[in-house]
C-alpha cells in the first residue's frame, strides 16, 4: 500500500478535525469519503472537504474496497459496533476517545483488530503534542530525578450537552473530559493505577440537579500507581473562562509544567491600568498540531506495519479508570484496583 485512503465516520466537531487533516495535511493519507446518518451533515462535510463520496450508513462504507481505514468519530456508544464491523471488513481503525462504553466493549474491539490483523489506534492526541513529547523525553533523561506525582486537569468552557447529564449514558465528565488526563498520568508515570478516590459535585448546572441527581460538573480524583507514584486528575465543565488543560510533573529534583491558558502572545495594557490577554478558547486550537501528528502517526503505522502509539489497551485502561472512578465518587469509597 502506498497511500492510506480513509473514510470519516461521524462528521461532527472531532470528526471534521480529522477530515481536514486527511484532506491535505497528512503525508501518505487521503480522505475519500465521509459517513454521517444525517444526509445534510454528510453532504455538507463532503463538500467542505472537497470530495464527492458520502454515506449515511457505515455498513455501506465497509463494502467499499477502496477504503483502507476508518476514522470513528461518532458518539461513544456506537464505537464498538462500528470498530468490530470495520475490523471484520479488514479496515484499519482510528477510534476517538473514549474508546467505548465499558471494558467488555474495549476487549471486543481489541480482539477483532487482533484477529483480522488491522491497526487500532485510540485518539489520545496529547501523546503527540510537541510539549508532551518533550516532557516525556525530559523524564526519561532523568532531568527532574524520579517522578513523585503527575497532576493533569482539563476544564472546558461550554455547557454540557443534554445527553451528558445522564451518567449511565455519558460516563460523566470523567469519561468525556478526563479520559485524556487519565491517559496522561498513565503515560508519564509509565505505570498503572493501583488505587483511587474521586469526589465530584454539580456546581454550575444546578437547574438540572433534580432531574439528574448523579450528574457532576466538577471532579477531583486522587490516584496511586503500582510503582508508588501519585497522581491527581481533575475535570470541570462549563467553567466559561476558556479551555484550560495543564499538567504538572513533580520529580525528586525538579518540576515540569505543561500547557498554557493564554491563546496569543499579545498583551494589551490599557489606560485603566489593566492588563488584557485572551484566554485559550478551544481544544481545537490548543491541540491543532497534535491532531495532525496523531493522524500522521496512524498512517505511518499502517504503511510501515508498526505498532500504534496509543493502543486499544491504553483506551481500555482509561475506560476502566473512568468506570471505577465513577463508582468511587458515588459510593464515597477508596477503590483498590490491585
Ligand atoms: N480527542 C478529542 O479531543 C475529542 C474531542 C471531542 C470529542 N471527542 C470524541 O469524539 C466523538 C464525537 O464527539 P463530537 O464532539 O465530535 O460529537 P458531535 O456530536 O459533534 O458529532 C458526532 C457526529 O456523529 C454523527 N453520528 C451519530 N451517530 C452516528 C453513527 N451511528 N454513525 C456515524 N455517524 C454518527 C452525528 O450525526 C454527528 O454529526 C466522541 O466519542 C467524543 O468523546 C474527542
Amino acid at each position: 500500500m502506498k497511500e492510506v485512503k480513509v473514510c470519516l465516520i461521524g462528521s461532527g466537531r472531532a470528526g471534521m478535525i480529522h477530515g481536514h487533516n486527511f484532506a491535505g495535511s497528512v503525508p501518505g493519507g487521503r480522505i475519500i469519503a465521509v459517513c454521517d446518518p444525517l444526509k445534510t451533515v454528510a453532504e455538507e462535510a463532503a463538500k467542505e472537504l472537497g470530495i464527492d463520496l458520502f454515506y449515511q450508513d457505515y455498513k455501506e462504507v465497509l463494502k467499499n474496497s477502496e477504503v483502507d481505514a476508518v476514522i470513528i468519530a461518532c458518539p461513544t456508544k456506537f464505537h464498538k459496533e462500528i470498530a468490530v464491523a470495520a475490523a471484520e471488513a479488514g479496515k484499519h481503525i482510528f477510534c476517538e476517545k473514549p474508546m467505548a462504553m465499558d471494558e467488555t466493549e474495549c476487549d471486543e474491539m481489541i480482539e477483532a483488530a487482533r484477529k483480522h490483523k488491522v491497526k487500532l489506534q485510540i485518539g489520545f492526541m496529547r501523546r503527540f503534542d510537541e510539549s508532551f513529547q518533550e516532557a516525556k523525553k525530559m523524564i526519561e533523561a532523568g532531568e527532574i530525578g524520579e517522578i513523585v506525582s503527575v497532576k493533569s486537569h482539563t476544564r472546558g468552557p461550554s455547557k454540557p450537552k443534554e445527553w451528558m447529564y445522564d451518567i449511565s449514558v455519558s460516563n460523566g465528565p470523567l469519561g468525556e473530559v478526563c479520559s485524556h488526563d487519565i491517559d496522561t498520568v498513565r503515560w508519564f508515570t509509565g505505570s498503572e493505577i493501583s488505587s483511587l478516590y474521586a469526589v465530584g459535585g454539580n456546581y454550575r448546572n444546578k437547574e438540572i440537579a433534580e432531574q439528574y441527581p448523579d450528574f457532576y460538573d466538577n471532579v477531583i480524583m486522587s490516584v496511586e500507581f503500582e510503582n508508588g507514584m501519585q497522581g491527581v486528575v481533575e475535570g470541570a465543565q462549563y467553567v466559561q473562562y476558556g479551555y484550560d488543560a495543564r499538567v504538572e510533573i513533580l520529580g525528586t529534583e525538579g518540576v515540569i509544567s505543561l500547557g498554557d491558558i493564554h491563546e496569543k502572545k499579545v498583551i494589551t495594557c490599557t489606560k485603566h491600568h489593566q492588563v488584557k490577554r485572551p484566554t485559550m478558547h478551544s481544544w481545537t486550537y490548543l491541540f491543532k498540531d497534535a491532531y495532525v501528528a496523531e493522524d500522521t502517526a496512524f498512517v505511518k503505522a499502517i504503511l510501515e506495519d508498526t505498532e500504534v502509539k496509543a493502543t486499544g489497551y491504553d483506551g481500555k485502561m482509561a475506560v476502566r479508570i473512568v468506570k471505577i472512578g465513577n463508582e468511587s465518587l458515588k459510593e464515597k469509597k477508596v477503590r483498590d484496583l490491585s
